[in-house]
């Protein structure tokens, strides 16, 4: 049962609803829908990963909802349970926008741990969005990033190794679940940098005619990182996103996602909705901004799938080519259960 008006009718039906109550007007439901997204770790937890997982969430093609992507399935993970770190590559800043974490020129940001000598637990940031996540900014200084790091030693394994540092840090039960990463909309080095950290791929569709377009030389990229740098990376999952139910075409593009990649793309799709674009202008989520809105209930059940495949990974062998000597890779590490605990903010430390 996917659709989340469903969802909530047989949750609703388990219990005794006052006469005269009518579930089915379309204010009641957005309110219900609502309340079951705000309370959501309470009632109804997403399970566990299987181990921590470090989601690369990239297309270089641009506006295809990456930025959208990687906040709203985080902030969802988070309500429900999950610790979820986003790491914002992008030297837009789009990501840390839309959590509304400051990302002006100075403040410590990703720059810092990729280019400097910043650990990242030097450089996260809490969100407003839940204590469960937190946020590594980027800032415009990125942008020199691509450049800068042309001369730096193992310049691909640079935000793998700042990860792995941050994750051997912390102790287990305070270590993410998730670990998202926003891509810029380029295959250059921050992108490089991304898939040579990520153990999987999520790869944002927008339902439109050129969606397909480009995504042979993102996936050729990806088994060269394979072969090359990062043995573990592998597509696992594809979101379609933009999905305007009144065109023909977004059923057809989506029918050809399907056809092409099967089961790695998520049942759950993503409507365009006006929500969801105007919720990061107030430096929020869909999900914080407009919890009912159908942009929101379909990031939570974006989200949902995700975590419920992500509860039957297995733990990977320590022995890892491509980790750095001094830590295990990210996918060996342990982490404690769901605690109640926030991530340690910058007080904390
Ligand atoms: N489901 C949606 N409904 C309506 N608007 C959306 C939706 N998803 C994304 N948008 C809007 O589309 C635009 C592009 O989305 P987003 O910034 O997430 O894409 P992106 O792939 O990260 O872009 P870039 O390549 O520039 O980083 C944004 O203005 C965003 O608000
Ligand atoms: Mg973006």
């Amino acid at each position: 049962m996917t659709d989340p008006g469903e969802r909530l009718r047989s949750s609703l039906a388990d219990q005794a609803s006052p006469p005269g109550t009518d579930f089915d007007s379309p204010i009641a439901m957005e309110a219900l829908r609502a309340t079951r997204v705000l309370h959501a770790a309470d009632q109804d937890p997403f399970p566990l990963p299987g181990r921590i997982r470090v989601i690369t969430v990239a297309n270089q093609k641009g506006g295809v909802g990456k930025t959208t992507s990687t906040v709203n399935l985080a902030v969802a993970l988070a309500l429900y349970g999950l610790r979820t770190l986003v790491i914002d590559l992008d030297p837009q800043g789009n990501a840390s926008t839309a959590l509304g974490v400051e990302h002006t020129v100075g403040t410590p940001s990703v720059y810092d741990a990729l280019v400097g000598d910043a650990t990242l637990g030097e450089v996260v940031h809490p969100t407003t969005a839940s204590p469960h996540l937190l946020c590594v900014p980027a800032t415009i200084d990125l942008a020199g990033a691509e450049i800068e790091l042309v001369s730096v030693v193992a310049r691909e394994h640079r935000l793998r190794r700042a990860i792995e540092a941050y994750l051997v840090s912390l102790p287990t039960e305070r270590r993410p679940h998730y670990v998202l990463i926003d891509c810029p909309p380029s295959l250059g080095l921050l992108t490089l940098n991304a898939l040579v950290a990520g153990d999987e791929v999520l790869i944002p569709i927008q339902c439109e005619y050129y969606a397909l377009e480009g995504l042979g030389q993102l996936l050729n990229n990806i088994d060269l990182v394979r072969q090359h740098l990062n043995p573990g990376i592998a597509v696992r999952t594809i979101l379609l996103t933009m999905y305007d139910g009144r065109t023909k075409l977004a059923d057809q593009v989506a029918d050809e996602v399907r056809n092409h990649f099967g089961d790695l793309v998520l049942r759950a799709v993503i409507p365009r909705n006006v929500r969801v674009s105007e919720a990061p202008g107030y430096g929020q989520s869909v999900l914080t901004y407009d919890p009912g809105s159908r942009g929101s209930t379909s990031y939570v059940e974006a989200a949902r799938e995700l975590a419920e495949r992500g509860a039957h990974l297995r733990p990977l062998p320590a022995e890892r080519p491509g980790s750095s000597p001094a830590a295990p890779p990210v996918a060996a590490l342990a982490f404690g259960g769901a605690a109640p605990d926030p991530f340690p903010t910058e007080e904390q430390r």
